[in-house]
Formats: C-alpha cells, sequence, structure tokens
C-alpha cells in the first residue's frame, strides 16, 4: 500500500490510526490487516541466526514483527504511535496466543527506561531524512553489548521498478543514508554486518495483501551489530 501525504508532510498518528481503522473496516469479518500477517523473509532469516533474548520492535504497526519474534522465543516489546495499530496488534497477538509488551509511543520520543535490548527491529519506517537519522541514532543506543539492530524499508530504486511502497523520493531508504544514521562521530563501537539493496518476490513476499503489480519490491536492509 502506498503512503500519499501531500508532498513534504508525513502522515500523523492521526493519519495512521485512520489508515488501520479502514483497513479493518473495509475488511470486516477477515482478518482485516493493513499488511500481511509475517514479517520479510530475509527479517525471518536474518533473526533467526541469532539467540532469542529481549526485543524492541519500534514502529511495530499491527504488530506482525513482534508477534513472530514472540513466537520465536523471543521477549517482546513493541511501540507504535498508532493508538489504533497497537490495538489491532494487541488483538492479533491474542489470536497467535503470544505475549507481546505494546506501547503506543512516538519513536522520537518514546524511551526504554535504561532498559536494553538483544535486538531491535525497525521495519517500512519512511521519515523525512533528519527524523530517520535521530530514530536510528537513539534506537542504535539502546543495543545490548552484541546486540543487533535490523533496518529494512523501501528502497529509492522501486520508483523506478513501479513497485508497490511510498512515492515520495525524501522517505525512502538507500544503504548510503541507512549506513550514514548508524556510523557518525559517537557511534563508532557499532559494526555494520551489513548495508545493501535486496529484493523481495512480491508473489510470495508482499508487503500487504494485493501487492503483486510488479514481480519484485527493491527494499534497503541495514544489520548493525554492537
Ligand atoms: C509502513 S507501517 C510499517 C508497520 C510495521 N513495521 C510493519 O512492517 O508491518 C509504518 C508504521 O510506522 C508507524 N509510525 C510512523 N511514524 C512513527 C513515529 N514517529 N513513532 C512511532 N510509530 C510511527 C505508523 O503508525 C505505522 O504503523
Amino acid at each position: 500500500m502506498d503512503e500519499c501525504p501531500p508532498r513534504g508532510r508525513t502522515l500523523d498518528a492521526t493519519d495512521w490510526d485512520t489508515r488501520y481503522r479502514l483497513a479493518r473496516e473495509a475488511q470486516a469479518g477477515q482478518a482485516g490487516r493493513l499488511w500481511s500477517a509475517l514479517p520479510a523473509q530475509i527479517v525471518q532469516d536474518t533473526v533467526t541466526t541469532f539467540t532469542p533474548g529481549r526485543a524492541l520492535d519500534l514502529a511495530t504497526g499491527d504488530g506482525r514483527t513482534a508477534i513472530w519474534l514472540a513466537g520465536h522465543g523471543w521477549t517482546v516489546t513493541a511501540v507504535d504511535f498508532s493508538a489504533e495499530a497497537i490495538g489491532q496488534a494487541g488483538e492479533h497477538a491474542a489470536a497467535a496466543a503470544v505475549a507481546v509488551d505494546w506501547q503506543v509511543g512516538d519513536a522520537m520520543i518514546w524511551d526504554p527506561a535504561g532498559e536494553t535490548f538483544d535486538l531491535i527491529t525497525v521495519m517500512y519506517l519512511h521519515l523525512p531524512e533528519p527524523t530517520l537519522r535521530a530514530v536510528l541514532a537513539r534506537a542504535a543506543a539502546w543495543l545490548s553489548p552484541g546486540g543487533h539492530l535490523v533496518v529494512l524499508g523501501h528502497d529509492q530504486a522501486n520508483l523506478e521498478t513501479g513497485a508497490p511502497g511510498p512515492r515520495n523520493r525524501d522517505i525512502l531508504y538507500t544503504p548510503v543514508l541507512l549506513r550514514s544514521s548508524v556510523e557518525p562521530a559517537g557511534l563508532g563501537a557499532l559494526r555494520v554486518v551489513r548495508c545493501e539493496t535486496v529484493s523481495r518476490d512480491l508473489a510470495t513476499d508482499p508487503e500487504a495483501p494485493g501487492d503483486g503489480g510488479a514481480a519484485v519490491a527493491l527494499d534497503t536492509l541495514l544489520i548493525v551489530e554492537a
């Protein structure tokens, strides 16, 4: 699905509440999800190489990554500024019989109160560059020693392929943007394990139900180790 705010403005929490509520209403009686039920395959493949511990899913949406992590042995905190999304996530978690600490919070100001995490996931959080840089720098500071930050989102190259996703170049990712967000002075203890553009097969790995006009989507993947 596209995010299409007027140019220069990103969606606020009220906009996102509306999107999640409309998705639920449009599919009344069905699963009613804005996004797919599972995280992207590359995230599943990456995380299964880590030992489960404490995880944070930042901008969790309706919780697909948080719920999947909880089902794979992680103790999960999940944050999103859309109360509607968090409410739906709680319902999906109950249906999956997993426990997640759901919190409504803005990624720019939410704080884990001294807690650190073995894994932090940030999936498809598209914000203006200065805001995204600030969010990723904050998140990186919450990693436990040896912990991993995994960031995945739509790559700018999608604008040339017609793959679904935001059309606003200013909020799309590039490997240069993600790498430089975690490599400024002061974050020197972090090691970039992987930072590249990756392909996602839309037939088997859609971001949202109904994606599939193009064969593949291009995502930017960043994996950092503390
Ligand atoms: C494209 S959705 C992705 C949701 C989820 N990560 C996933 O992959 O299914 C982007 C999410 O970011 C959330 N979001 C956007 N800006 C945020 C902010 N400043 N703080 C917290 N959540 C935010 C929205 O509410 C929305 O749920």
